[in-house]
């Protein structure tokens, strides 16, 4: 730890943080040192964080005293916050201001805000092309994200702004692998159209917050976005069929379809699949796979992540 610049990192036990405090761990030449915040420093996860080397400490982005505690001393901090397991933007907001005023208060030098964009921008709530959700929202899980980049530039945190993409490990944990349709053929279903979906490994975010911090000040005040690679439906079903050797079909449904599926959040993705294929330009734009690997030099392809992670999705 002596004389290396500490990033705390929320979300450290799962998928985006978990990728940051490994990259960190990773690289002990590289001058940082990872703080691996958690509710629960007893959990498996955590002591596996712990056993690389991590200082792991309890922290709840409800609770901005917890942070502020947890971000004393540091360098820097990785921030995002967790829609699937509450469905409340404004949950969401209230933790980003916690991250950013603890942020503040410990005077960190930089701040990665895993955010994704206020689609409202692009389809202000009088769209008529999508339906508006919760009172106020267009895709309630990205405009929360992308509302709360003020909490953050209004009390001068200096921040770089990382826009996700979709992981391609939805297939393995979301539910959106092939499923079996009533042609008895695998297929997987997305409102997509023919326009390319930017895609990522979860991991490879981690790996790319981590060379953001490298380059020092370089991001700060910018917002930057990352992907492994864009690919159309059927792009993504052809190369799941070369790696499961089985015929996979793209299903292509429309955004109302979608949306009419059922499961909790069925409305939210249909309207967020809906911005991704009605913006292609703006959203693919700003996600440059050549930026992420300048970034990330392992920054896998989706035909990669499949040769590694293929076996782990479930087909019945
Ligand atoms: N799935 C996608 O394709 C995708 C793409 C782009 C962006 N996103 C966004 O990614 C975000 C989730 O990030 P993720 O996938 O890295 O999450 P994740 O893998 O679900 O990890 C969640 C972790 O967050 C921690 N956590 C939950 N509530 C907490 C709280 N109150 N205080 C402190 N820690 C808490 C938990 O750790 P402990 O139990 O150890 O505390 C848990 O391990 C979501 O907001 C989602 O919108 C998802």
């Amino acid at each position: 730890m002596e004389g290396k610049k500490v990033i705390a990192v929320v979300g450290s036990t799962g998928a985006q943080g978990g990728g940051v405090v490994r990259a960190i761990m990773n690289d002990p030449g590289g001058g940082f040192a990872a703080r691996a915040l958690t509710r629960d420093i007893g959990s498996d996860k955590a002591k596996e964080l712990a056993r690389l080397g991590a200082e792991v400490v309890a922290a709840d982005v409800n609770d901005v005293e917890s942070l502020k505690r947890a971000f004393a001393g540091a360098y820097g901090a990785f921030c995002v916050t967790f829609f699937w397991e509450h469905f409340s933007p404004e949950k969401e907001l209230a933790q980003a201001a916690a991250m950013a005023q603890a942020a503040r208060h410990a005077g960190l030098q930089h701040v990665i805000w895993s955010t994704l964009e206020d689609t409202r921008r692009w389809a202000p709530l009088g769209d008529e092309r999508m339906p508006t959700l919760m009172g106020k929202y267009k895709v309630p899980h990205f405009d929360a994200k992308g509302e709360a980049n003020r909490l953050f530039t209004e009390l001068g945190v200096p921040t770089t702004f990382l826009l996700t993409s979709f992981y391609w490990d939805n297939l393995i944990s979301f539910g959106m692998g092939p499923r079996r349709g009533p042609d008895g053929k695998l297929a997987i279903t997305m409102p997509m159209g023919e326009k390319k979906l930017p895609g990522i490994a979860s991991e490879d975010i981690g790996k790319c917050a981590y060379g953001i911090f490298k380059k020092g000040r370089e991001f700060v005040g910018r917002t930057v976005g990352v992907a492994g690679e864009h690919l159309t439906g059927a792009q993504m079903a052809a190369a799941l069929a070369r790696a499961l050797g089985r015929e996979v079909r793209y299903n292509s449904v429309t955004p109302e379809a979608y949306r009419g599926f059922g499961f909790p959040g069925a409305d939210d993705l249909g309207n967020m699949f809906q911005f991704k294929r009605d913006f292609e330009d703006v959203f693919c734009g700003v996600r440059n796979p050549d930026f992420a690997r300048s970034l990330n030099a392992e920054l896998q392809t989706f035909d990669k992540w499949l040769d590694r992670n293929g076996s782990r999705i479930p087909l019945e």
